[in-house]
């Protein structure tokens, strides 16, 4: 019996998955399908893929080619399955040719010639409008922005709007995007509005993008108080529209994993997050000097207090912030203390004085930890009473991460994510809520 594979996303299934199954059948008497996950397509850097897992092996099975499914999750599969499988023909399409001449010395490989004019790329797009992205400030995160949205399929990154014009005209030749001197026609460009301009603009620019009826992704902080959240939110759901906090943290796959690990009832009862993170900054940089609006807490207190919020929930007792300030006021290293009914909390962020960047979970059976930088995650270690036991998990975490973030706004656009729980709403306006508590906290003790 000669037994042949073939591997595959096949997603929106098509004429050319179907004639590929088709062909590759009748190499042999008995065909494999490897079916790729949707965190090994992640890890891949093909983002954006539509229909779920079970929905590509049914229509697999409809075809009648496959004699048997199975399930791709890592690249270095193939080769274990070819032998797993007593494989003697591997076979993909002719868009992968050379590619998999390594498996020659195992199986023979056959790349079949590819259907023309059809992919699942071009059917996503087709059923997607492409949405065009505007971009307001000219910054270092606004030009990290532009090369990772470039690899987003589904968007295209129309122009730029900064009231320094000059600043504006750089970034847009740079990028070789259009320049808008005039906000309402920026407006009227574009259908996603990306804010990356100082966290004090960020208010007016939210309520001026949903007032336009635009989508908005705004970066962390998106605002500094909780009720201005809880109104631009409102105001979103109220108009259909997708407003969307850009803490590229949440968005990563191996976050998305460890707390998948975290809630498992792995380590039991989760009694204890600490989360730091430290980036050393210049003393006149802007994050040092900007005497409203810098310091470390408001800088970082995002990327700290996100997994004790996620983790710990909402409804902490007490809340508690300690400072080091420097000589104008602003917060160096900062620590914040919250009191739950289950369990404590602490987050530490600093831009003056340097840490051990790292995430502790403690629960009643063990501990997940996760080093530095954890708040782009690709490795964590899960601890238990037990010294010799330790389980270890990696992900992938491709480029800049803010990918990952600008494909989960698209679904939830595209209305192909059915909800906003890798970052909700509520999690955004407490985090708000706790700036705005630290904020008024300073101001007390400056008075
Ligand atoms: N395939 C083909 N002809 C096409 C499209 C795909 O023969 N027009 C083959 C691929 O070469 C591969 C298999 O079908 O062997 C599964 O491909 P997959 O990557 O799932 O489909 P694509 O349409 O290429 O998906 P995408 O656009 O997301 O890359």
């Amino acid at each position: 019996m000669v037994k042949v594979i073939t591997y595959g996303t096949f997603d929106l299934f098509h004429e050319g998955h179907y004639r590929l199954l088709k062909r590759a059948k009748a190499l042999g008497d008995y065909l494999i399908v490897g079916v790729t996950t949707e965190s090994y397509d992640k890890t891949r850097g093909k983002l954006g893929v539509i229909d779920p897992i079970l929905t590509r092996i049914e229509n697999i099975k409809k075809t009648g080619f496959a004699d048997e499914i199975i399930i791709e999750e890592s690249s270095g599969q193939k080769f274990s399955d070819i032998k797993k499988y007593d494989i003697d023909i591997f076979t993909v399409g002719s868009d992968w040719t050379g590619m998999f001449d390594y498996l020659k010395d195992y199986c023979q490989v056959v790349y079949l010639e590819r259907t023309k004019n059809i992919s699942s790329t071009m059917l996503r797009e087709q059923r997607q409008q492409i949405q065009r992205i505007g971009i307001i400030g000219t910054g270092r995160i606004a030009n990290r922005f532009m090369t990772e949205a470039k690899l987003v399929s589904g968007v295209s990154t129309q122009g730029v709007y900064n009231p320094r014009l000059e600043s504006a005209r750089e970034f847009a030749k740079r990028w070789e995007i259009e320049c808008y001197e005039d906000i309402e026609a920026f407006f009227g460009a574009v259908d996603i509005v990306y804010i990356a301009s100082p966290h004090q603009t960020h208010y007016e620019y939210i309520k001026s993008a949903l007032e336009h009826r635009k989508h908005v992704l705004c970066e962390k902080p998106m605002v500094l108080r909780k009720e201005q959240a809880k109104e631009i939110f409102a105001y979103a759901k109220e108009h259909n529209l997708i407003l969307f906090e850009g803490i590229k943290t949440s968005y990563c796959p191996g976050f998305q994993k460890l707390l998948g690990i975290a809630c498992s009832g792995i380590i039991g009862n989760i009694r204890n997050v600490e989360a730091c993170f430290t980036k050393l900054e210049n003393s006149d940089s802007r994050e040092l000097t900007d005497a409203m609006y810098g310091g470390s807490f408001i800088e970082l207190g995002s990327y700290v207090m996100l997994p004790i919020l996620k983790l710990m929930g909402l409804d902490y007792e007490g809340i508690a912030f300690d400072s080091i300030n420097g000589a104008n006021g602003l917060d160096l290293f900062t620590r914040v203390t919250l009191k739950y009914k289950t369990g404590l909390a602490t987050a530490t962020c600093g831009l003056g004085v340097k840490s051990e960047g790292r995430l502790l979970i403690s629960g009643t059976k063990g501990y997940i930890v996760a080093d530095a930088p954890w708040w782009k995650t690709t490795y964590f270690e899960v601890h238990y009473e037990d010294t010799g036991k330790v389980d270890k998990y990696s992900e992938t975490f491709l480029g800049d991460g803010l990918r990952y973030e600008i494909s989960d706004m698209l679904a939830l656009i595209n209305r192909t994510a059915k909800n906003d729980f890798k970052l909700t709403r509520g999690e955004s306006i407490a985090l708000a809520g706790i700036i705005e508590q630290f904020i008024e906290k300073n101001q007390e003790r400056e008075k």
